[in-house]
Parts: structure tokens; C-alpha cells; sequence
């Protein structure tokens, strides 16, 4: 505790915040002595530092030595609300957590080469040259051959076209750059600049060839989850089932990542009584207990939850209450919050159940949540997983924005779409963990078509993936 409040205090003491995310990391690498090499190496002085300065100062000196990061640490979880939630429910809250996304994602937007010479959009207001300027974006709406917006900063607020050929995937507070022109009512977007990831990066490996396992939406206590195909993993992960490569991998497996909707939960969607086996959602709970009680010891499982299940439905989730956790008190078990940033043998992986995977489908053109590592990109570009207010997935009113991609991820995984999808883009390996559940009514009408009973594999030695089938 005195080492924390040391830290925050040397900080302080500079005029820079620092987020306790960040605090926890130079707890864990090296403490004061980190601190004090990570203030000499700041060449100005920032407002706040938050762990991905911290990260990017400490690569810059690994890059210049050559050598990858200085200690693999085995498993920490980087950023998780989990018992840091500051919500009070109150429009304040709403204004700070707003406050809090726009500074963040307005610094990295910053950083982009054609928005160095952004002006406040007061005054862009005023002159008839190109500018950049950085806002949030405020009520989309579809006209002829383009996008009207309301583009907002900390003191003004201005209308932009942004033609269809520009852009056409503009959507709700999200913080974008635009370089354009102010004609007689109008600014005229030329581009927009989004803070996205860059195109390569220093990829983080395990020294040692383990796996991880990547599971989701196991949906216990629906009348359709398949429980013979969930058996046949479990006999798989016990070395009983598959040829012997599979079974070699199988005792590899380190970890087991469920990103959420573990059981099917009560009054999730209408109708949905009439899909129960189980009513009772705790009996729920003990159910999934026992299917996950087969899974071999030398597995650690990290839960975390989804909209199905018993925690708050806004983002982000904290994880389980004691009374669902006790039910679990014989497995070797972690609870995390959903999304969830995690750090396995120095690989970064971010957890999401992917609530917003929705939001994404229907707002942009072209987006479907049959194909989500399309729309996984959309998040990365945006480095936000949920930004639009008001959609379908909730938000509450944190101060710090924990839907913020600001460490860029090895492995970036989600569930809810009931899809088992793989895909690279910018050296970031996306992930839909499938589902154990076959397609239900309220599906069909939502036009979602699983692809369940898979599990992906990752090696964390070399971050390939591969897909095992149980159906
Ligand atoms: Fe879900």
C-alpha cells in the first residue's frame, strides 16, 4: 500500500496524474527505481500518465537494446473494473466518463501525422483555410450522398459533411479527426482520421510452447446447450478423445478464457422461459459447476461474465458477487470483469464478451454479426469497443473509460455471436469463441446463425491458432 501511495505521490509531486493502472504495472516492475527512469525519459511533461505511456517508454528502450520485454510475467490482469467501479448512476458520472474517453482518444488521434496541427474547432469555426481539428462525434444523420455530424470538442461544436466516398461508417461518440474546410454553413471533410493501431508492431511470445484455451457462451440451462458436445471437449482435454497430435496439445493447455453468457440466465429476451431447462439461475450456475468440475487440474479458468449472466447489465461488468463465486469454490478458477485486459507469460490479451458486436451491425453499412472480426476491426480503428450511447449494449456512467483500447492487444478475443472466427489484422489475432448452445428461436428471428461446439487453440510460443471440432 505505501509503495502505492509513494508512486502516485512522486507523480504528484511533477503536476502528473498518474491512472492506477499504470501504478499497479511499476508495482510489479520494479517499483521507485522504474518510476524514476520513466520520469527521465519524458521529453515533456504530459497532463497523465496512463499504462500504455508507461508501456510504450519501456518498449522504446527494449527496441534500442533489441532484446524483448525486460521480465515475462506468468498471469496479471492489466485492467479490470472489478471492484474499481466509481459508478454512481448519477448524469454527473456520465459527463466524467464522456470527459475521460475524449481526452484519451483525442491524445492518440493527436498523434496521427496529418492531425499535428489540429486547431480547437472554435477556431476552425472562424477561418476559410484547411484544418485539422478532433471532436466527438454527436448525431449522425444519413443525407444524400454523405453523413451530416455534429462534431464536439471542450468548447464548441460544429456541423461537417462528410461525403460517402470519405466515409460512410461514422457513428455515435466515437472520437474521430477530420482535415476539411468551412464553407458558407458547413465544414467539408477531405479525410478522417481515426486513432486505429499501427500497421506492425513488436509481437509478444511466450519463451515456452503452452496453450491457451478459448471458450464462450456455454449458455447452461438452456434446453439447447449441447451437453454431449461439451462432454466430448472435456474427454479431449483429459487426453481421452483425438489423434495424438491433439491429445500432446490438450496437455499443453495452460489456461481456459470463457468470455462470457456461462449459463442462459432469466428474462435475458422475451419468450425465453420456454427455453429452459433450468429455471432457477443459481441451479444454473451449479450445473455449469459440474461441467466445468471434468476439466483437468493443471487448467486455470478465467470467467468472465456476459449479458446472460447474473451480474449488471451495463459495460463494463464486474465479475461475479461471493454467492455465484462460492459455487466455483472447488475449481481452479479466476473471476474477471468484462472486458478484461489479462497478461499471460507476456502475451497481452484482451477478453470482451462483445455485447456491442450488435451496435456495430446495425449502424454501419456492411457490417453483419455473422462475420465478427470484421467488426473487431472497427473497434481496434476506433480503439473503443462500445462507443455509441443508447444502442443496444449499456453503458454505466464510470468516471475512467474502461472500453478503451489503449494497450494494444497480441490476442483480442470475443464471444456473444454464437460464431468461431479467426483472423489476423495488424498483428493483432482476432477471435469469436464460438458457443455451446444450437441455434434458438430467438435467434432465428434475430437472423444469427451459429457455428457452435468448436474451441480455439492458441500457442502462445507462436500465437497460431487452430480450431477443434466436438460436434
Ligand atoms: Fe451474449
Amino acid at each position: 500500500m505505501d509503495e502505492r501511495r509513494a508512486i502516485v505521490d512522486f507523480f504528484q509531486k511533477q503536476g502528473i496524474l498518474i491512472q492506477p493502472d499504470a501504478v499497479e504495472f511499476l508495482i510489479n516492475s520494479g517499483g521507485m527505481e522504474t518510476c524514476k527512469k520513466i520520469f527521465g525519459k519524458l521529453t515533456e511533461k504530459p497532463f497523465i500518465i496512463s499504462l500504455w505511456d508507461l508501456q510504450k517508454l519501456l518498449e522504446r528502450k527494449e527496441e534500442k537494446r533489441g532484446k524483448e520485454r525486460i521480465k515475462k510475467r506468468k498471469f496479471v490482469i492489466l485492467r479490470d473494473i472489478t471492484g474499481n467501479s466509481t459508478c454512481g448512476g448519477d448524469v454527473k458520472d456520465f459527463v466524467c466518463l464522456f470527459k475521460n474517453r475524449y481526452e484519451r482518444l483525442s491524445e492518440m488521434v493527436k498523434k496521427r501525422q496529418e492531425m499535428r496541427n489540429a486547431v480547437p474547432i472554435k477556431k476552425a469555426l472562424k477561418v476559410r483555410d484547411e484544418v485539422s481539428i478532433i471532436g466527438i462525434v454527436r448525431d449522425v444523420r444519413k443525407v444524400k450522398n454523405g453523413t451530416i455530424i455534429e462534431l464536439e470538442d471542450y468548447d464548441d461544436i460544429i456541423p461537417v459533411y462528410v461525403p460517402s466516398e470519405i466515409d460512410s461508417s461514422l457513428i455515435n461518440d466515437e472520437v474521430i479527426g477530420i482535415v476539411g474546410k468551412k464553407t458558407n454553413e458547413l465544414f467539408i471533410a477531405k479525410s478522417v482520421v481515426r486513432p486505429e493501431i499501427p500497421v506492425r508492431r513488436q509481437r509478444n511470445f511466450s519463451s515456452e510452447e503452452k496453450y491457451v484455451l478459448f471458450l464462450s457462451d456455454i449458455h447452461v440451462g438452456s434446453k439447447n446447450f449441447l451437453e454431449k458436445e461439451w462432454d466430448r471437449l472435456i474427454k479431449w482435454l483429459n487426453g481421452k478423445n483425438g489423434n495424438e497430435r491433439q491429445k500432446e496439445v490438450a496437455k499443453k493447455i495452460e489456461y481456459a478464457i470463457i468470455s462470457g453468457d456461462l449459463v442462459e440466465g432469466i428474462g435475458i429476451y422475451p419468450g425465453q422461459e420456454n427455453d429452459l431447462e433450468i429455471v432457477d439461475v443459481y441451479e444454473q450456475y451449479e450445473k455449469l459447476a459440474e461441467k466445468l468440475s471434468g476439466m483437468p487440474e493443471h487448467i486455470k479458468l478465467i470467467i468472465q461474465p456476459g449479458n446472460h449472466d447474473a451480474v449488471r447489465p451495463p459495460l463494463p461488468q464486474p465479475s461475479f458477487e461471493e454467492e455465484v463465486k462460492n459455487i466455483f469454490s472447488n475449481l481452479n478458477a479466476i473471476f474477471v470483469g468484462n472486458p478484461c485486459y489479462l497478461e499471460i507469460d507476456g502475451v497481452i490479451i484482451l477478453s470482451y464478451h462483445g455485447q456491442s458486436i450488435q451496435d456495430f451491425a446495425s449502424n454501419i453499412p456492411g457490417l453483419n454479426q455473422n462475420n465478427p472480426t470484421k467488426i473487431m476491426r472497427e473497434m481496434l480503428k476506433r480503439r473503443h469497443m462500445a462507443p455509441s450511447y443508447g444502442g443496444i449494449s449499456p453503458l454505466a456512467p464510470e468516471r475512467e473509460d474502461y472500453m478503451i483500447i489503449d494497450i494494444i492487444p497480441d490476442i483480442f478475443v470475443t464471444g456473444h455471436v454464437h460464431v468461431t472466427a479467426v483472423e489476423l489484422y495488424r498483428d493483432v489475432l482476432l477471435l469469436n469463441a464460438s458457443a455451446w448452445q444450437r441455434q434458438t428461436n430467438y435467434q432465428k428471428t434475430m437472423n444469427l446463425i451459429p457455428d457452435p461446439a468448436k474451441a480455439i487453440v492458441v500457442n502462445l510460443k507462436n500465437l497460431m491458432a487452430s480450431i477443434m471440432q466436438f460436434s
